[in-house]
Parts: structure tokens; C-alpha cells; sequence
């Protein structure tokens, strides 16, 4: 069992009666000591280039050091990676070809960390990619939730005619009609060492064919702390 956002210990002692391991994401020293206190077997370091809700603002490479040098006897190293945002442009994934393409256009420094899409979660920190949203609040000074430029604004509706407000935690679905470039476009920081996601090896889009829609927006000024850590080669 896969446990986030939380405390594992109420799953702890069902999952290990029926012999069961119990992994835990945590994003800082404090939260890793925690999760193994309350009984995780494996932790998942996530590094704050992750698409997505993501746990802290170190990146990963720091963490890991952290992790290494301080539970040396728990953090024996590991094979395995989380993998995310590129699962988004799988024909599986039921999300608008805007957003695929969106995502293979992405290169170094097109995503933020911020808290900005935080109707339905609030005060989550997550990456997406630079789009009209955060560039119109960034260029607004980055105020804080209620005084957000546009906040009242209904980007988009869902099939069942459900308005989608501006900053909604929402991701764009395939169901979902309207401007779905505003929305929360979830994704993690392209590496340095490949232009784009779509030059990743271990990415299998041959089969999706969607019209390229989507041009990477002018990046917007850093004039506000919203963009905690700076691109990182992973
Ligand atoms: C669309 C999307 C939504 C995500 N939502 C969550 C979430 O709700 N909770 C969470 O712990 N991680 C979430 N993540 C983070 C993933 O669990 C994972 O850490 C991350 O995707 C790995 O980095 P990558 O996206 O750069 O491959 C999300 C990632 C993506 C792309």
C-alpha cells in the first residue's frame, strides 16, 4: 500500500498483518523520520521538480542527500522511480489534447511551484506548467487567494453543464469544455538534459496523434517568490 498527504500510521498495522509493505512519499527530513516512526516500510523521496501535488521544495537531489546522511540504516538506496506527468500523454490518460501537447512542449523552466490552483485544495503546493493563469497573477504581484486577478472567472464547464472556476485544483479531462489552457495544467520540470518530454527514451507516445494546439507561453517575469527552486538537471 501506497500512502501520501498524511499520516501512514492508520494503515500500518492492517497492511503488515496481511504482510503487506507500506511505502509513504515525504518531501523533507522532518516528514521521512515521521513516516518511519509510524511505521512505513519504503519511502518515496519526492523532489519538488515533480509534476503535480507535491510534499516540499527541496529538490531531489538534496533530499535524497538529506535522507542519506541522516537515516543511513533506512534510505538504502533504490532502483525504482515515481514516474508522472509523461503517464499524461498515454492515449489511456482521459485528459484534453491540449494538455498532452502542453506537456511535450514543455522545456526547462516552462513549470512553477506554487500554491495558485487551490480551489478544492487549498494551501497544497504543486508544479504545473507557465500558463495564462500564473503569468496573469504573476504579473499581478503574485497576491495571495480572494484579491487573484480573474478569481470569479468561469473558465470552462464540465460535461454535466458544472462550471469550472479560475484557479480550481481541476485538471483538464476529456469532458470538460473551454478555456483548459487556464487551468491547472499538472506537470513536472522538464530535465535539462532533453529539450522536451517527448525525447524521453522511456516514453511511449507513438500512438498518440493529437493536432499540435498548443504553442509554450512567453515565460513570465520572476518578479514574485512563487518559483521556489530553479531548474535542477535531475
Ligand atoms: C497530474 C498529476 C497529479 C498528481 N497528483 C498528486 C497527488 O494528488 N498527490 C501526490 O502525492 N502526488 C501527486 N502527483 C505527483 C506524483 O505522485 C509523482 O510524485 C510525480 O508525478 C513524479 O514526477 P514526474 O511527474 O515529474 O514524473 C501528481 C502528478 C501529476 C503529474
Amino acid at each position: 500500500m501506497w500512502t501520501a498527504w498524511g499520516s501512514p500510521a492508520p494503515y500500518a498495522a492492517a497492511v503488515h498483518a496481511v504482510g503487506g509493505t507500506l511505502l509513504h512519499t515525504v518531501g523533507s527530513l522532518d516528514e521521512a523520520r515521521t513516516a518511519v516512526a509510524e511505521g512505513a516500510d519504503v519511502l518515496v523521496a519526492q523532489g519538488a521538480e515533480a509534476g503535480g501535488h507535491v510534499r516540499g521544495r527541496l529538490l531531489a537531489r538534496e533530499l535524497l542527500r538529506q535522507l542519506r546522511d541522516a537515516l543511513p540504516s533506512v534510505v538504502a538506496g533504490g532502483d525504482a522511480a515515481v514516474l508522472g506527468t509523461r503517464f499524461q500523454c498515454s492515449p489511456e490518460a482521459d485528459v484534453s489534447p491540449l494538455y498532452r501537447q502542453a506537456v511535450l512542449a514543455a522545456g526547462p523552466g516552462d513549470t512553477v511551484l506554487a500554491e495558485l490552483f487551490d480551489k478544492g485544495w487549498p494551501g497544497a503546493l504543486h508544479r504545473v506548467l507557465r500558463n495564462s493563469t500564473v503569468r496573469m497573477w504573476a504579473a499581478a504581484g503574485c497576491p495571495p487567494p480572494g484579491s487573484r486577478p480573474g478569481e470569479r472567472d468561469m473558465v470552462a464547464h464540465r460535461g454535466g453543464g458544472t462550471p469550472v472556476e479560475r484557479y480550481a485544483d481541476v485538471i483538464p479531462i476529456g469532458e470538460i469544455i473551454g478555456d483548459l489552457e487556464a487551468f491547472a495544467l499538472y506537470a513536472g520540470e522538464p530535465p535539462r538534459s532533453s529539450r522536451t518530454f517527448s525525447q524521453r527514451p522511456t516514453l511511449s507516445i507513438g500512438s498518440f496523434r493529437a493536432p499540435l494546439t498548443y504553442s509554450a507561453p512567453a515565460k513570465a517575469a520572476r518578479s514574485c517568490s512563487y518559483d521556489a527552486p530553479a531548474t535542477a538537471p535531475r
